[in-house]
């Protein structure tokens, strides 16, 4: 159990923002399988002032129980200042801002990553959005811009002065993208300087690689992205491990057909069958990745596009393949 500026977070994993991923659908089975903190996907500061449609699909988090980060992006103070405000007004337990999008349309508008490389404007889009809302605000970082301009210390404290209530902190450049090592000694050195609670983040593939992180690193939280992709064991696995030291086996053939059929229905219910028929594509490829005749299905799987597909017809095919 931590606390991030006064909301318990009832343990030390937590689930990581990826947009086009983690929607309220992800989150709700995140959470069932004991994730301590969900985030959102990102939602751009600009949209939420416009009232875009899009957006109210991305704050949808109806049902949700237990603590959720809404994460934004942006990078006018003013705009991100307006931006949080409706965020907090919908319910938000935390607000985070996002300084690690590597994105060539993000960065060139000076957002996401590119915020590394001007910590005075970090800290005043912080301290905006920190003297316009009450809930905490937190930030999520990089390592630097590129190998010659390491500085997330730097970019922390500022923030952390600024009032930012914790800092996650994804071990890699902005240069690297998502390839490469993480660097998780980044993550002990900026554990190491702040007073806040930091989140770790980068390469967290199984339990045993979460209860390394937390030891190597001394953070208070791990954060799971990629290896959560149609695999919400990857959290009750983790929780389990670091809770008892006993690793439990995956999930059996059995397990992700009723996770992967209910991770659908959710998706029916949160945007409608046409948008879950197009977004089930992806999550049904990761949660049969592995299992026998399912990457001969792959071309089915990308052209599903029904409510019995998804449901009976890709379960009956994968049968047949055993
Ligand atoms: C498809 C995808 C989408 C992502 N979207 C976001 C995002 O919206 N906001 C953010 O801060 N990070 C985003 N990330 C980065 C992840 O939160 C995380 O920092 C990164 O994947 C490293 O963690 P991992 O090694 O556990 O995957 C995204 C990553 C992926 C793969």
């Amino acid at each position: 159990m931590f606390d991030i500026g006064g909301v318990t977070i009832k343990n030390r994993v937590v689930s990581a923002p990826m947009a086009g991923v983690t929607d309220r659908a992800f989150r709700i089975l995140a959470r069932e399988h004991g994730c301590g903190l969900v985030f959102t996907e990102m939602i751009s500061d600009q949209a939420l002032l416009y009232g875009s449609p899009k957006t109210n699909v991305l704050l949808d988090c109806r049902g949700e129980n237990g603590p959720i980060a809404v994460q934004i992006f942006g990078s006018n103070e003013e705009y991100m200042q307006r931006a949080a405000e409706i965020i907090a007004g919908r319910g938000a337990d935390i607000i985070d801002i996002n300084m690690g999008c590597p994105t060539p349309k993000i960065v060139k508008n000076g957002e996401g990553s590119a915020l590394m490389k001007n910590p005075g404007r970090a800290a005043g889009i912080v301290a905006a959005v920190v003297s316009q809302v009450s809930c905490p605000v937190t930030v999520k970082l990089r390592k630097g811009w590129d190998e010659d301009s390491v500085n997330a210390v730097e970019v922390a404290l500022a923030v952390v002065e600024a009032g930012a209530a914790a800092i996650t902190m994804h071990g890699r450049t902005r240069s690297q993208f998502y390839s490469g090592e993480a660097d998780w000694g980044i993550i002990k050195k900026v554990c190491g300087t702040v007073n806040v609670p930091v989140i770790g983040n980068g390469d967290i593939h199984s339990p045993e690689d979460a209860a390394r992180m937390l030891q190597e690193t001394g953070c208070q939280a791990v954060m799971i992205g990629r290896a959560a992709m149609g695999n919400p064991w990857i959290f009750s696995r983790t929780l389990h491990y670091l809770a008892t030291g006993e690793l439990l086996p995956g999930p059996t053939p059995e397990m992700r057909r009723e996770t992967a059929v209910r991770h659908y229905l959710l998706l029916v219910e949160t945007k409608g069958e046409y948008l879950a028929n197009r977004e089930m594509r992806k999550h049904l490829a990761w949660y049969t990745k592995g299992l026998r005749g399912s990457a001969r299905l792959r071309g089915k799987i990308n052209s599903g596009s029904s409510f019995e597909f998804f449901t009976r017809e890709f379960w009956e095919l994968l049968q047949e393949e055993q």
